[in-house]
């Protein structure tokens, strides 16, 4: 006699993995003698919703050399809620290790997330990431497959120290090798900074596009409320990966997709999530791309708009003072929801199953100098700026709260570097005669030109201005900045140069006007002159002529766009793979 179901609407019979497992054929005879030769009973996966738990972990990505445990606790709470969990590798995007970028690799992540969802008897995952570019990969081609989804944030490494200073992932690194270079820091301190940094397992802990895009998962509501601030290491991450374990289950059942979530209101949330936290300028990238998987149209004006009304109030390195773990002390992410309620649309649908105003609940913030009041901001507005004009015609960016403010109003001389091998031959050549007030360009930078659109954004100050006390100048460039970068950097210059963009026409001693104000940068160069030097100009050479290399560079789309592939970007759902 079958069993009655307790539950109708959770009924067996309709869950994707029932097509591998349910028939009374020869085909499902293999994949169920195939799981009991891994040593399950037929108890053990019988109507139950397979959970999948992506594990981004590797030996080469030490954000992430927590999540052999947190696998196996996600595994405890999909057991829990009766479900039937399978760990699934993917490739990892270690920021530290790879090259020439993780960025290059991440939409073959996106891909490989995308096509092992769909080709899998799997009812939902548990997306592991955390590192960079991990985030927006796996979001998008869990988005892309629109399966039931749910991100498990790495959290946070714990805050470095140095002599009893703080210190803060790669913000203090530039900072101190900017002493270095000043000749103000010997060897034996240098080794002792190497010793303190990166205390413990997970991600960044300043404000780097890590915090930045763990955060953007929550805010978009694919992540459990309070997740992404929840240090690394701490007790209270290893109870969240079994919490989603356990909800992975139910929305297997519920059937809540992430295009349930990642709605035209879900990306404002995330916005001016970013806005708040004073993000990396690397999720205006990111979130355009996830929106385009989403079938959202989202722009760079959407950012300038919601940064012009947003206040800067998570003081966190590098445009503040604090660190993660000090964020997640004082309330975190809800905490700073509690203090932005009227910017947020709160009845966006989260993946926890509550509405994001019932997640916030009644939050509180703890420290209000690490999590400011609306009116006592870090910045007014600002968290990143969008910028038009003569050499960018489709926009660039800039985080105006990581710039010395005399220099978000500037015009002066450029001096022109080809590419990033030509700027670390020459940037110390001090016949180039180089002083503050010069604008450093570098070109070739881009999603094409580099490849990858690299994160060399903070260009280096020439090692004579910094021992003349010189910390910031204007930079731009067709690359990306590190979330914990800081400095004068217009990045993200588009159309890029190696494609033919404006950047590539600047030459040594054109003047280049900033307002930061007024959104504009312009080449002082008039057109006629412009449009000679481009009648002379050659496209460089595509470095890369073969496999993925050569896909990517047919069909990777620009920065203003999101740097996707043109033909993951959106376009029609894919179906259902055919057993037979
Ligand atoms: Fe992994 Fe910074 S190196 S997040």
């Amino acid at each position: 006699m079958p069993s009655e179901n307790p539950n109708p609407s959770r009924d067996p019979a309709k869950l994707r993995s029932a097509r591998w497992f349910a028939p009374d054929d020869l085909r499902s005879f293999g994949h169920r003698s195939r799981a009991k030769q891994m040593g399950y009973d037929t108890e053990d996966f019988k109507d139950k919703p397979i959970v999948a738990i992506l594990n981004t972990w590797s030996d080469l990505n030490t954000c992430h050399t927590h999540f052999r445990q947190r696998a196996e606790e996600a595994k405890r709470g999909v057991w829990q809620a009766g479900g039937f969990p399978v760990e699934v590798p993917i490739m990892t995007l270690s920021e530290t290790y790879m090259k020439p970028t993780s960025m290059y690799y991440r939409n073959l992540v996106a891909m490989e997330v995308e096509e092992t969802l769909r080709c899998y008897p799997i009812d939902a995952a548990v997306l592991m990431g955390g590192c960079d570019k991990t985030v927006p990969a796996l979001i998008m081609g869990a988005t892309s497959a629109n399966i039931p989804s749910i991100f498990l944030p790495a959290g946070p490494m714990l805050k470095g120290n140095w002599r009893g200073e703080t210190l803060g992932s790669g913000s203090d690194v530039w900072k101190f090798w900017a002493e270095r270079g000043a000749g103000n820091l010997g060897c034996d301190a240098w080794c002792e900074l190497e010793d303190g940094i990166a205390r413990s397992p997970g991600h960044c802990m300043t404000m780097g596009t890590a915090s930045t895009m763990t955060s953007m998962a929550e805010a978009l509501g694919i992540s459990l409320p309070g997740s992404s601030s929840i240090p690394a290491v701490h007790s209270a991450h290893s109870r969240m990966a079994t919490h989603c374990g356990r909800r992975a289950v139910e929305i297997a059942w519920d059937q809540l997709k992430p295009r349930d979530l990642l709605t035209p209101e879900a990306f404002d949330n995330a916005i001016v999530t970013d806005m708040a936290l004073g993000g990396s300028t690397n999720a205006i990238i990111h979130l355009i791309a996830m929106a385009g998987r989403a079938g959202v149209k989202l722009t760079i004006d959407r950012f300038d708009e919601i940064s012009h009304r947003t206040p800067v109030i998570a003081n966190i390195r590098p445009s503040g003072d604090y660190v993660m773990e000090d964020f997640y002390d004082a309330g975190g992410l809800l905490g700073m929801f509690s203090r932005i309620r009227e910017h947020l649309h709160l009845d966006c649908p989260t993946v926890s199953g509550q509405t994001l105003g019932e997640c916030i609940g009644d939050a509180e913030v703890f420290d209000d100098d690490v999590i400011r009041p609306v009116d006592q901001p870090i910045a007014k507005a600002g968290g990143t700026f969008v910028l038009r004009g003569n050499l960018a015609p489709d926009g660039c960016v800039i985080k105006p709260t990581a710039a010395e403010p005399d220099l978000l109003k500037h015009r002066g001389p450029a001096v022109v570097f080809t590419d990033y091998p030509d700027m670390k031959a020459r940037l110390n050549d001090e016949s180039l005669g180089l002083t503050r007030d010069h604008v450093i360009i570098l070109q070739n930078a881009g999603p094409i030109g580099a490849p990858g659109i690299p994160e060399w954004g903070m260009l280096p100050i020439p090692d004579k201005l910094l021992k003349e006390g010189v910390r910031d100048m204007v930079r731009i460039s067709d690359a990306r900045m590190s979330g914990t970068s800081y400095g004068t950097c217009v990045l993200h210059v588009s159309p890029e140069s190696a494609i033919g963009g404006p950047l590539a026409l600047v030459r040594d001693g054109d003047m280049i006007e900033l307002d930061v104000e007024r959104r504009k940068m312009h080449l002082d160069v008039g057109d006629e002159e412009l449009e000679y030097r481009r009648s002379e100009w050659k496209a460089p050479e595509t470095k890369i002529k073969r496999g993925y290399g050569q896909l990517y560079a047919e069909q990777i789309t620009q920065a203003h766009e999101g740097c996707d592939f043109r033909f993951l970007h959106d376009g029609p759902e894919t179906p259902e793979p055919e057993i037979h």
